[in-house]
């Protein structure tokens, strides 16, 4: 027996190197100054943002700012009144402006579009239901009251019929339409007839 220390079997080991050690590392302080940063200015423009509109804008445009602007009163009319008229009129008084025989009055020469411009826009916001004489003929039907197109709309489109199929009456102011739209406010009757319209009941 050798009194030779016999190898052990943890002698390899001793010479290895020691295990990596990952240590604490801190996240650097200037990602989390960034981090912070980027969370507030998120917070701020959820609050600050108004809510309520479609949100495919992206943006703070609003439905309205997206409408071509409406510049009105008489001379240049962005709000296309014969297209108005094509839409909300024509079925009745035709594109032609003469109406049916009969059955829907014409715009052409009529007394009522030339004249009075109180009376025309009072006809328009409230309708007429009875019988109406125009250029001679006595109709007995039902128009409509158009309350709901806006003020800018029943100007561009009394103008525009104020001016067509040879008529040739001054344009109808935005102010006209909405002094005769709060004058005639109590009624919520059409017209009983031509006779019955007046320019300020
Ligand atoms: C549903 C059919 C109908 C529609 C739509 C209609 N009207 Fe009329 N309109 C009539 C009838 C019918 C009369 C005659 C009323 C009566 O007999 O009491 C009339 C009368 C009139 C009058 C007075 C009489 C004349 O011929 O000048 C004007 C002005 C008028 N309408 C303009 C319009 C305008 C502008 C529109 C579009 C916003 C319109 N109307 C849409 C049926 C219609």
């Amino acid at each position: 027996m050798s009194d030779e220390p016999k190898p052990s079997n943890s002698t390899p080991r001793v010479r290895e190197n020691e295990d990596p050690n990952e240590g604490n590392r801190p996240l650097p302080w200037f990602l989390v100054m960034s981090l912070g940063a980027m969370a507030m200015w998120g917070a701020f423009y959820i609050v600050s943002t108004p809510s309520g509109e479609d949100s495919a804008f992206g943006d703070q445009r609003t439905v309205a700012s997206l409408r071509p602007p409406v510049v009105l009163a008489g001379a240049a009319a962005t709000v296309d009144g014969k297209q108005v008229y094509g839409a909300k009129c024509a079925a009745c008084h035709q594109g032609s402006g003469l109406g049916v025989a009969g059955v829907f009055p014409p715009l052409a020469a009529s007394e009522w579009v030339i004249g009075d411009e109180k009376i025309l826009a009072n006809i328009l916001l409230h309708g007429v239901n009875g019988e109406m004489v125009v250029k001679g003929i006595t109709y007995i039907g039902a128009m409509p009251a158009w309350k709901s197109l806006s003020d800018d709309e029943l100007a561009a489109l009394l103008t525009y019929i104020r001016s067509d199929w040879g008529n040739a009456a001054p344009p109808i102011k935005l102010e006209t339409i909405t002094s005769q739209r709060e004058l005639t406010k109590a009624r919520t009757e059409p017209y009983a007839g031509g006779s019955s319209i007046k320019p300020d009941s």
